[in-house]
Protein backbone atom coordinates (compact mmCIF):
# COMPACT_ATOMS: atom_id res chain seq x y z
CA UNK A 1 0.00 0.00 0.00
CA UNK A 2 1.20 3.66 -0.66
CA UNK A 3 0.80 6.81 1.25
CA UNK A 4 -0.08 9.92 -0.38
CA UNK A 5 2.13 12.88 0.28
CA UNK A 6 -1.52 14.86 0.93
CA UNK A 7 -3.81 12.87 2.89
CA UNK A 8 -7.43 13.84 2.99
CA UNK A 9 -10.08 13.64 5.51
CA UNK A 10 -12.27 10.52 4.10
CA UNK A 11 -8.60 8.57 3.91
CA UNK A 12 -7.59 9.33 7.41
CA UNK A 13 -10.49 8.60 8.40
CA UNK A 14 -10.44 5.33 6.83
CA UNK A 15 -7.00 4.71 8.74
CA UNK A 16 -7.94 5.81 11.72
CA UNK A 17 -11.45 3.46 11.19
CA UNK A 18 -9.13 0.47 11.64
CA UNK A 19 -8.07 1.36 15.74
CA UNK A 20 -9.74 -0.72 17.38
CA UNK A 21 -10.46 1.50 20.39
CA UNK A 22 -12.40 1.72 23.98
CA UNK A 23 -15.43 3.92 24.29
CA UNK A 24 -15.52 6.88 26.55
CA UNK A 25 -18.27 8.95 27.74
CA UNK A 26 -16.05 12.59 28.74
CA UNK A 27 -17.85 14.52 31.53
CA UNK A 28 -17.49 18.08 33.54
CA UNK A 29 -19.94 20.59 34.80
CA UNK A 30 -20.47 24.24 33.05
CA UNK A 31 -20.32 27.26 34.88
CA UNK A 32 -23.97 26.64 36.16
CA UNK A 33 -23.26 23.58 37.68
CA UNK A 34 -24.73 21.44 35.24
CA UNK A 35 -23.11 17.99 34.29
CA UNK A 36 -22.28 17.99 30.41
CA UNK A 37 -20.04 15.00 28.59
CA UNK A 38 -19.82 13.68 25.00
CA UNK A 39 -18.82 10.33 23.56
CA UNK A 40 -14.58 9.62 22.84
CA UNK A 41 -12.19 6.97 21.60
CA UNK A 42 -9.32 9.45 21.26
CA UNK A 43 -8.16 8.95 24.97
CA UNK A 44 -4.75 7.53 25.88
CA UNK A 45 -2.79 6.61 28.62
CA UNK A 46 -0.08 9.65 29.02
CA UNK A 47 2.21 8.71 32.31
CA UNK A 48 2.22 6.70 35.37
CA UNK A 49 3.68 8.29 37.87
CA UNK A 50 2.68 10.83 38.30
CA UNK A 51 -1.09 9.58 36.53
CA UNK A 52 -1.97 11.63 33.10
CA UNK A 53 -3.94 10.90 30.62
CA UNK A 54 -5.04 12.64 28.00
CA UNK A 55 -8.38 13.56 25.62
CA UNK A 56 -8.83 15.15 22.13
CA UNK A 57 -12.08 16.94 21.82
CA UNK A 58 -12.97 18.69 18.74
CA UNK A 59 -13.99 22.19 18.19
CA UNK A 60 -17.26 21.72 17.36
CA UNK A 61 -18.06 20.56 20.67
CA UNK A 62 -20.84 21.90 22.97
CA UNK A 63 -18.54 20.43 25.84
CA UNK A 64 -15.15 22.25 25.29
CA UNK A 65 -16.32 25.51 26.27
CA UNK A 66 -17.30 23.54 29.55
CA UNK A 67 -14.56 21.57 29.72
CA UNK A 68 -12.26 24.61 28.55
CA UNK A 69 -13.72 26.40 32.17
CA UNK A 70 -14.03 23.78 34.69
CA UNK A 71 -10.40 22.90 34.50
CA UNK A 72 -11.39 19.42 35.50
CA UNK A 73 -13.43 16.24 34.06
CA UNK A 74 -13.64 12.67 34.45
CA UNK A 75 -13.02 9.57 31.80
CA UNK A 76 -16.07 7.34 32.23
CA UNK A 77 -14.60 3.44 30.17
CA UNK A 78 -18.26 2.00 29.14
CA UNK A 79 -19.38 -1.11 29.81
CA UNK A 80 -20.58 -3.26 26.41
CA UNK A 81 -23.93 -2.85 27.59
CA UNK A 82 -23.66 0.84 27.37
CA UNK A 83 -24.39 1.00 23.80
CA UNK A 84 -27.08 3.61 24.25
CA UNK A 85 -25.02 5.86 26.85
CA UNK A 86 -22.13 6.19 24.19
CA UNK A 87 -25.10 6.94 21.34
CA UNK A 88 -26.75 9.09 23.52
CA UNK A 89 -23.59 11.28 24.98
CA UNK A 90 -22.36 11.27 20.85
CA UNK A 91 -25.85 13.42 20.07
CA UNK A 92 -26.61 16.76 20.10
CA UNK A 93 -29.16 16.33 22.99
CA UNK A 94 -30.32 18.59 24.83
CA UNK A 95 -30.03 17.07 28.73
CA UNK A 96 -27.85 13.85 28.48
CA UNK A 97 -27.95 12.79 31.87
CA UNK A 98 -31.44 13.00 32.32
CA UNK A 99 -33.27 9.94 33.69
CA UNK A 100 -29.08 8.90 34.03
CA UNK A 101 -27.54 6.69 36.89
CA UNK A 102 -24.78 9.97 38.12
CA UNK A 103 -22.66 10.41 40.71
CA UNK A 104 -20.52 13.25 41.36
CA UNK A 105 -16.37 12.69 41.77
CA UNK A 106 -14.61 14.27 44.79
CA UNK A 107 -14.38 17.23 42.49
CA UNK A 108 -17.61 17.27 40.72
CA UNK A 109 -17.18 15.26 37.52
CA UNK A 110 -20.12 13.38 36.43
CA UNK A 111 -19.07 9.82 37.33
CA UNK A 112 -21.54 6.56 35.87
CA UNK A 113 -20.42 4.16 37.53
CA UNK A 114 -23.00 1.96 37.18
CA UNK A 115 -22.73 2.22 33.16
CA UNK A 116 -18.79 2.30 33.38
CA UNK A 117 -16.19 -0.68 34.11
CA UNK A 118 -13.38 2.05 35.34
CA UNK A 119 -12.98 5.34 35.40
CA UNK A 120 -10.46 8.78 36.33
CA UNK A 121 -11.53 12.17 37.55
CA UNK A 122 -8.78 14.40 36.47
CA UNK A 123 -7.36 17.87 36.39
CA UNK A 124 -6.50 19.75 33.65
CA UNK A 125 -2.68 20.02 33.69
CA UNK A 126 -2.11 21.26 29.66
CA UNK A 127 -4.60 22.14 26.92
CA UNK A 128 -2.95 21.75 23.41
CA UNK A 129 -4.09 22.97 20.03
CA UNK A 130 -4.41 20.48 17.65
CA UNK A 131 -5.81 21.11 14.11
CA UNK A 132 -9.55 21.05 14.85
CA UNK A 133 -9.07 19.25 18.45
CA UNK A 134 -8.03 20.39 21.76
CA UNK A 135 -5.95 17.93 23.39
CA UNK A 136 -6.38 18.08 26.82
CA UNK A 137 -3.71 16.55 29.50
CA UNK A 138 -5.23 15.61 32.81
CA UNK A 139 -3.84 14.48 36.19
CA UNK A 140 -5.88 11.78 37.60
CA UNK A 141 -6.73 12.62 41.25
CA UNK A 142 -9.51 9.99 41.74
CA UNK A 143 -10.03 6.71 40.17
CA UNK A 144 -12.25 3.32 40.14
CA UNK A 145 -12.88 0.15 38.45
CA UNK A 146 -16.12 -1.42 39.01
CA UNK A 147 -14.83 -5.63 38.71
CA UNK A 148 -15.41 -7.91 35.97
CA UNK A 149 -17.07 -6.43 33.13
CA UNK A 150 -16.52 -6.17 29.53
CA UNK A 151 -15.46 -3.03 27.50
CA UNK A 152 -17.46 -1.11 24.89
CA UNK A 153 -15.15 -1.20 21.74
CA UNK A 154 -15.35 1.05 19.02
CA UNK A 155 -13.80 -0.46 15.41
CA UNK A 156 -14.55 0.30 11.48
CA UNK A 157 -17.21 2.48 12.60
CA UNK A 158 -19.17 -0.54 14.75
CA UNK A 159 -20.12 -1.08 18.65
CA UNK A 160 -18.55 -4.59 19.74
CA UNK A 161 -16.51 -5.54 22.47
CA UNK A 162 -13.04 -7.52 23.51
CA UNK A 163 -12.64 -11.13 22.62
CA UNK A 164 -9.42 -13.18 24.12
CA UNK A 165 -7.28 -14.77 21.43
CA UNK A 166 -6.11 -17.13 23.42
CA UNK A 167 -2.70 -16.68 22.64
C1 LIG B 1 -17.61 6.06 18.95
C2 LIG B 1 -17.47 7.56 18.95
C3 LIG B 1 -16.27 8.15 19.31
C4 LIG B 1 -16.12 9.54 19.33
N1 LIG B 1 -14.92 10.07 19.72
C5 LIG B 1 -14.78 11.41 19.81
C6 LIG B 1 -13.57 11.97 20.33
O1 LIG B 1 -12.65 11.27 20.70
N2 LIG B 1 -13.50 13.33 20.43
C7 LIG B 1 -14.53 14.14 20.03
O2 LIG B 1 -14.41 15.37 20.14
N3 LIG B 1 -15.70 13.64 19.53
C8 LIG B 1 -15.84 12.29 19.45
N4 LIG B 1 -17.01 11.75 18.99
C9 LIG B 1 -18.09 12.66 18.54
C10 LIG B 1 -18.85 13.32 19.69
O3 LIG B 1 -19.30 12.37 20.64
C11 LIG B 1 -20.06 14.07 19.10
O4 LIG B 1 -19.57 15.08 18.24
C12 LIG B 1 -20.98 14.67 20.14
O5 LIG B 1 -22.15 15.17 19.48
C13 LIG B 1 -20.37 15.82 20.90
O6 LIG B 1 -21.33 16.25 21.85
P1 LIG B 1 -21.37 17.75 22.37
O7 LIG B 1 -21.43 18.65 21.17
O8 LIG B 1 -22.61 17.80 23.23
O9 LIG B 1 -20.10 17.96 23.18
C14 LIG B 1 -17.20 10.38 18.96
C15 LIG B 1 -18.42 9.78 18.59
C16 LIG B 1 -18.55 8.39 18.59
C17 LIG B 1 -19.88 7.78 18.20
Amino acid sequence: MTVPLEVGAEAFREVMAGLAAGVAVVTTVDDAGAPRGLTTTAIASVSIDPPMLLVCVGRGSRTLSALLSAQRFAVNLLRRDAESVAIRFASREEDKFDSLDWTPAADGSPLLQTHALAWAACRTVREVDAGDHVVFLGHVVEAGAEGDHKPLAYFRRRFGTFAPTGG
